[in-house]
């Protein structure tokens, strides 16, 4: 079957390891099912593993990508959720230490064909394109979680988002404004800056500009770049939610701003099933749809990777199968 693979690791140049071409069908376990893949949808994750995180040489060749839509054997059409626990595991797999991501430890989504434990698949609303069902699972569903369970956000709350333009960040943007708190973003470009505010944010700045007044939350996916302003941003007993290091990990943490104020920093990651089937219900209350950048065929998959390297997207690249 055709997907899109990494043949080997460049922590400097990670598209030198990105390969589309055959390989083989998925075999699956007990309680696995192979669904066939409509559309997928690229995140920074895919970048990371070309790069080598998460993702070792000895697991090579590795089929990537988290996210996918499409059918599963008796023709239904599904939605996959990406966070596979343990066969033992019970509560919220995100908190499960053995749990893995496709494209992990089991092949990708950006493939013909997927296999998944038959409890991660989630029947797809008729409303819901494949493509627009395909950027759920990762970057919408992180946001969601970021906001409503581990952020707390209530309407009215003033809540920045730094760096607008990425697909965890637009969807914090839209899903943020939807349920009536104020959205501030921030971006190094004017373009995004613009879009942010098309996308439901009240006020668009420059990554690092002197906010009007100091904000109940801040929504990070960018790290090192933006930290200190976050922490600056706050107002005394704010929240910082983080799930995310594009810029890198080992920002100075601001520890004299972080106890003085009483800030809380709370780390974020993905989200359980639960949370998904919540957030497509959600999407479909609300009629939203996830801001899509570009719809390429699987066929032109090095187009987008280098389009997300370069940071020249607005929302999410999906690549139809
Ligand atoms: N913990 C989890 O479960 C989880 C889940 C999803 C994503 N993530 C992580 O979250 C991050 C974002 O993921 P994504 O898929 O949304 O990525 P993306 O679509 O590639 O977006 C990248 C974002 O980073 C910003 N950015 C990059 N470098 C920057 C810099 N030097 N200064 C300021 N902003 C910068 C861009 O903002 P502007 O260009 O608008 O300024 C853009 O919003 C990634 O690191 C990803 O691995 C983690």
């Amino acid at each position: 079957m055709l997907a899109v693979y990494a043949k080997s690791i460049n922590p400097d140049d990670p598209l030198a390891g990105l390969e589309v071409g055959e390989r083989p069908e998925p075999e699956h376990a007990d309680g696995w099912t192979t669904i066939d893949v409509r559309a997928a949808a690229l995140n920074h994750h895919d970048l990371w593993s070309l790069r080598g995180v998460g993702l070792g040489e000895d697991s090579l060749p590795m089929i990537l990508g988290c996210d996918a839509a499409g059918t599963d054997p008796e023709g239904n059409a599904v939605v996959v959720h990406s966070v596979i626990a343990s066969d033992t595991w019970r509560g919220d797999e995100t908190l499960d230490p053995k749990r893995t991501l496709l494209s992990e430890l089991h092949q990708g989504a950006l493939a013909q064909r997927v296999a998944v434990p038959k409890r991660n698949v989630i029947p797809k609303p008729a409303e819901l394109s494949f493509e627009h069902a395909a950027c759920l699972p990762t970057a919408w569903l992180t946001a969601y979680r970021m906001l409503f369970t581990r952020g707390d956000i209530k309407p009215g709350m003033t809540v920045l988002v730094q760096g607008a333009s990425g697909g965890v960040a637009t969807a914090l943007t839209v899903l943020a404004s939807a349920v009536g708190a104020r959205v501030w973003v921030t971006s190094r470009s004017e373009d995004k800056r613009r879009s942010a505010l098309e996308l439901g944010a009240e006020q668009a700045f420059e990554s690092g500009a002197r906010l009007p007044e100091r904000v109940d939350a801040v929504m990070e996916t960018v790290g090192q770049a933006t930290w200190a302003h976050s922490v600056r941003s706050l107002k005394p007993g704010g929240t910082l939610v983080v799930s995310g290091a594009t810029s890198g990990s080992a920002p100075p943490a601001e520890l004299n701003r972080v106890f003085f104020l009483q800030l809380s920093v709370i780390g974020s990651t993905m989200g359980t099933k639960d949370e998904l089937e919540r957030l497509i219900r959600f999407c479909l209350e609300r009629d939203i749809r996830p801001t899509i950048h570009a719809t390429m065929p699987l066929t032109q998959a090095h187009e987008g990777f280098q389009a997300l390297l370069d940071g020249d997207v607005v929302g999410k690249i999906v690549f139809t199968v």
